[in-house]
């Protein structure tokens, strides 16, 4: 479904990816990990065309994503979670998640809308007095799974989730992958998911991908990564202070 070709993309001198090949299989759930600042949310912003890479070719089910001639369609059939959430701090908590609901090709009746709103709210945890809200009236965690509802309000095809758990507590988290593997085992979507947290990865991957020095240092199963021999990895997922990840940069 989405295809990843010899990627580049730098900002100035820091050459953030050189290289980066990946594959994500139609209606299974990819995860990335790899220290901060490694680049995993450019990757991912490239996919949408948020970000340009200077070489290399994505595809998205078979088609160049770099000439896609209607953009709204074409991201019509994506949801994304950003890492900071990234609501619109002026509307109300309901026409954030109902964002894509109320304009443009998947537009339709104001209170069908709404009710989404309402039901996208409640999967992920959040009752329907938050719905009149405004984001800064809510807390991080709370902000956060507003982004998640709003990624997933018009059922998309293909979603990126950037950091979906982090400032949640652990129930939550655990709330929000099950929702995110639902999601995948449920309605088929194909999905990226970024994190940090290994009960996330866990739960979440049917692949896992580690980003490290611009390129893909790993990817296979995730049933495969504790006995993966590569040192990056192994240091990653165990969490170690020692090891070839510097943690100085
Ligand atoms: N718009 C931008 N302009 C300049 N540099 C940028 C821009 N966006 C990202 N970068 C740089 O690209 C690199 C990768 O950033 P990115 O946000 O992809 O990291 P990340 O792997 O998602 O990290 P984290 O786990 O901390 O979220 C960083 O060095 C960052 O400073
Ligand atoms: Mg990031």
């Amino acid at each position: 479904m989405i295809t990843l070709d010899n990627i580049h993309k730098s900002f100035g001198d820091n050459h953030v990816l050189r290289g980066v090949d990946l594959h994500v299989a139609r209606g299974t759930s990819m995860v990335i990990i790899g220290g901060s600042g490694t680049g995993k949310s450019i990757a991912i912003k490239t996919i949408l065309g948020l970000v340009t890479p200077e070489k290399g070719t994505i595809t998205v089910d078979g088609q160049d994503v770099s000439q896609t001639g209607d953009r709204d369609a074409f991201l019509a059939r994506f949801g994304m979670l950003f890492q900071g959430a990234a609501l619109f701090d002026s509307l109300p908590v309901w026409q954030n998640v109902a964002f894509r609901l109320l304009r443009g090709s998947l537009a339709r009746p104001k209170a069908e809308a709404h009710e989404i709103a309402i039901e996208k709210l409640r999967r992920v945890g959040l009752t329907p007095d938050v719905a009149d809200r405004l984001p800064a009236e809510l807390s991080g965690g709370m902000q956060k799974r507003v982004g998640l509802a709003r990624a997933i309000a018009a059922e998309p095809e293909i979603i990126f989730f950037d950091e979906p758990t982090t400032g949640l507590d652990p129930i939550m988290a655990g709330v929000i992958n099950d929702l995110i593997r639902e999601i995948v085992t449920e309605m088929g979507a194909t999905t990226m998911t970024i994190t940090h947290d290994m009960t996330s990865v866990r739960t979440i991957a049917d692949n896992v991908a580690m980003l490290h020095g611009g390129k893909i240092r790993w990817t296979g199963p995730v049933a495969d990564i504790d006995a993966a021999t590569d040192p990056y990895v192994d240091q990653f997922i165990h969490g170690r202070a020692e090891g070839p990840i510097e943690t100085v940069r």
